[in-house]
């Protein structure tokens, strides 16, 4: 049920006696945030007077529309307000009858899109090799939801899970295994052994990098003090209208210095950490090259040598069980993971095709897309015949048209590679690949308290894995602490307390990263997320077992209260039951939201108001001890819905229900 759009189609037939752009204004219809206007409010009034210019004022052409619309059975008669409004309160009839026949309905009342042409979501996407960080969090769980709630309104979706298996990484593993690793060792636990290569390795690729690094960040700092000695000159010589602007700038130089001081204590720091490790120490001696040798075994293994490649048919099946285990913790499923690797054979047919098309053409031996739109070009082989990040797209793009009969590809990945998504689907536009509608679905970062990039005291992004332990460990202190507990009979095994905890945990990351629109950073906050008050999925769970115990309570279950309804009626006897039932019917919009903006955060907030609208009706409104057969069947009805409702939208965005918790 998608009230706006039932409103929507009476008001076209009403507005196209007037104007052959019905539809344009029909949509003008919103919720109204004060109950006072009604529950929908029409707004296009005032734009049609304008239209139509025959001195009819946009009061009186309202009074005209509303004469001609036929909307009796949905709404109390429109009321004009102000200089136009029509507005629309819908009867109680209407959501009463809506209410019956949603009631145990599976799909919540939702209508099902049809069509033919899928939708691809390629999200989470990680580069293996290397275990999951707090990074991952976000391309992961949004994929996962827009993926439900997409798939949900009735649209085929295709999920793909673009593995990062193929690069540098992979170069880092194999060098880490030929010179530090144990052919025992890692066949006796292969994840822990290759994860730690990968560290050792990666540590002491930084270690070069560092080294290499100091001329430069030495002369940014002369730079930098350079630009605050002519700054302050600045200042002595400005006349005192200018003296503030001036002063400015020398802030501004001392913050650059500052901070090009900071980033050479911290190269400094990386390289004598290393230097005075007494593992890493003698071994960042011998490996001094060790920064371009491991980019060499890559390379290798690009060219398909023999050795590098039978190590990365070895190690790839473990870097693959690693991440399962994550992603079955998380309750989420790809219907493909077609990585990197997967397209390298068809690298070469793109480039050349490219080339064909005349879109490619040699750039002091390296092949570029050059764009009018952009300054630098996209660059798809290297000088020394590498493939690249782009190229690689370009042939999951060619793929995907084949393979998926896609109307839209969503690509769930950070912002920061905005620049690589503008340039491939400009180029897609020229490659011809044009009846699809590409969209970067780009999200902001997870900051620590502190309000920068969250990382491990050591500096290195923290473990998804042990994120995912916190909060679960932290709801458990929140939800099932002694005292809690005490209040439960039966009392609560051990097991089921687990089973709380880690559905209460996982959904507490999920909602919270949700909660934000994508585009913006938010802060990780480990306490605020798992509590039981404030907008948190533990909340929304709460509110649902409540729901639970009231049926359990009234001995009803989903078939009762239909029968119930069938036999009693239903009739709202106060304001809040109206109120839940109006927001339940709000769902499909919100739905319709999310994929409107790609925003799964339009969800959040739908079920964080209808918990609140559900709160205030458990507040004010007696289920068992009602005062007549009919409220008590009419607000159990609502209880089944809503109940029914929260489960459903917390399902959508990858998050779990109990029954008490
Ligand atoms: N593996 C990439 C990374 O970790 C993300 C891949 C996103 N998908 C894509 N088709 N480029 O940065």
């Amino acid at each position: 049920m998608h009230v706006p759009q039932l409103l929507q189609q009476r008001f076209m037939d009403a507005l196209s006696e007037f104007t052959d752009q019905a539809d344009q204004y029909a949509a003008m219809i919103r919720a109204t945030s004060d109950p006072k206007h009604g529950d929908y409010q029409a707004n296009c009034a005032m734009p049609l007077a304008k239209h139509l210019n025959d001195g009819r004022n946009p009061r009186e052409v309202a009074s005209m529309l509303v004469a001609r619309l036929e909307l009796d059975d949905l709404c109390e008669p429109p009321e004009i307000a102000g200089p136009g409004f029509i507005n629309l309160k819908l009867k109680e009839s209407f959501l009463t009858t809506t209410l019956q026949q949603i009631l145990g309905d599976e799909r919540c009342g939702i209508t099902q899109v049809k069509t033919d042409k899928s939708i691809v979501i390629d999200f989470s996407s990680p580069n293996v090799a290397k275990p999951m960080h707090v990074g991952h969090i976000r391309s992961t769980v949004i994929g996962d939801s827009l993926a439900r709630t997409l798939g949900f309104l009735g649209y085929p979706i295709v999920t793909d899970n673009h593995l990062g298996d193929w690069g540098t990484q992979f170069g880092i593993i194999i060098y880490g295994y030929k010179h530090f690793g144990d052919e025992a060792t890692v066949a006796a636990d292969p994840v822990t052994e290759l994860a730690k290569l990968y560290r050792i390795v990666n540590q002491l690729v930084e270690y070069q990098k560092a080294i290499k690094s100091l001329p430069r960040l030495r002369q940014a700092i002369e730079d930098a003090k350079q630009a605050v000695s002519l700054a302050r000159i600045d200042v002595e010589n400005a006349d005192s209208k200018q003296q503030k602007k001036a002063k400015k700038a020398v802030s501004a130089t001392e913050r650059r210095l500052l901070g090009a001081e900071a980033n050479l204590a911290s190269a400094e720091e990386k390289i004598s950490n290393i230097d005075q490790d007494p593992d890493l120490g003698p071994r960042a001696k011998e490996h001094d090259s060790i920064d371009t040798d491991v980019l060499e075994e890559t390379a290798k293994l690009h060219r398909g040598d023999e050795v590098n490649l039978s190590l990365w048919n070895r190690f790839l099946p473990h870097c693959k069980d690693e991440i399962n285990r994550m992603y079955n913790r998380l309750d989420i499923h790809f219907d493909h993971t077609l990585g990197e690797s997967f397209y390298h054979p068809m690298l070469a047919k793109v480039t050349s095709k490219l080339e064909q098309l005349g879109l490619a053409s040699d750039s002091d031996g390296a092949l570029c897309v050059f764009l009018p739109e952009f300054d630098a070009p996209m660059i798809v082989r290297k000088q020394d015949g590498a493939y690249l990040y782009a190229t690689t797209d370009l042939a999951t793009l060619e793929y995907r048209l084949n393979e998926f009969n896609p109307a839209e590809i969503l690509y769930v990945v950070d912002t920061r590679q905005s620049e690589h998504f503008d340039k491939l689907f400009a180029v897609a536009d020229h490659f011809g690949l044009k009846d699809v509608k590409l969209v970067h679905v780009n999200f902001g970062t997870v900051l620590g308290e502190d309000g920068r990039p969250m990382k491990t005291r050591s500096g290195s992004l923290i473990g998804l894995e042990s994120l995912l332990n916190d909060a679960v460990e932290r709801a458990k202190e929140v939800v099932c602490n002694p005292e809690r507990l005490s209040g439960f009979t039966p009392p609560m095994e051990t097991e089921e307390q687990q089973h709380i905890a880690e559905v209460i945990g996982i959904g507490a990351i999920k909602f919270a990263d949700l909660s934000h629109h994508r585009t913006s950073d938010y802060r990780f906050n480990l306490d605020k997320m798992v509590a039981l008050e404030g907008n948190t999925s533990a909340y929304v769970q709460y509110s649902y077992a409540r729901m639970q115990k009231i049926l359990q309570n009234a001995n009803v279950n989903d078939e009762d209260v239909a029968a119930l309804v069938r036999e009693h009626g239903l009739e709202f006897t106060h304001i809040a039951e109206r109120n839940l039932v109006l927001q339940l019917l709000k769902f499909e919009e919100a739905l319709h939201n999310v994929h409107k903006d790609y925003a799964p955060n339009h969800l959040v907030d739908y079920l964080l108001d209808t918990a609140k609208a559900y709160s205030r009706f458990n507040d004010n409104c007696h289920v068992i001890k009602a005062e007549s057969q009919a409220i008590r069947s009419t607000r159990l009805a609502i209880v089944v819905q809503c109940k029914q409702t929260l489960a459903k939208g917390l399902n959508l965005l990858g998050i779990d229900v109990v029954s008490r918790m």
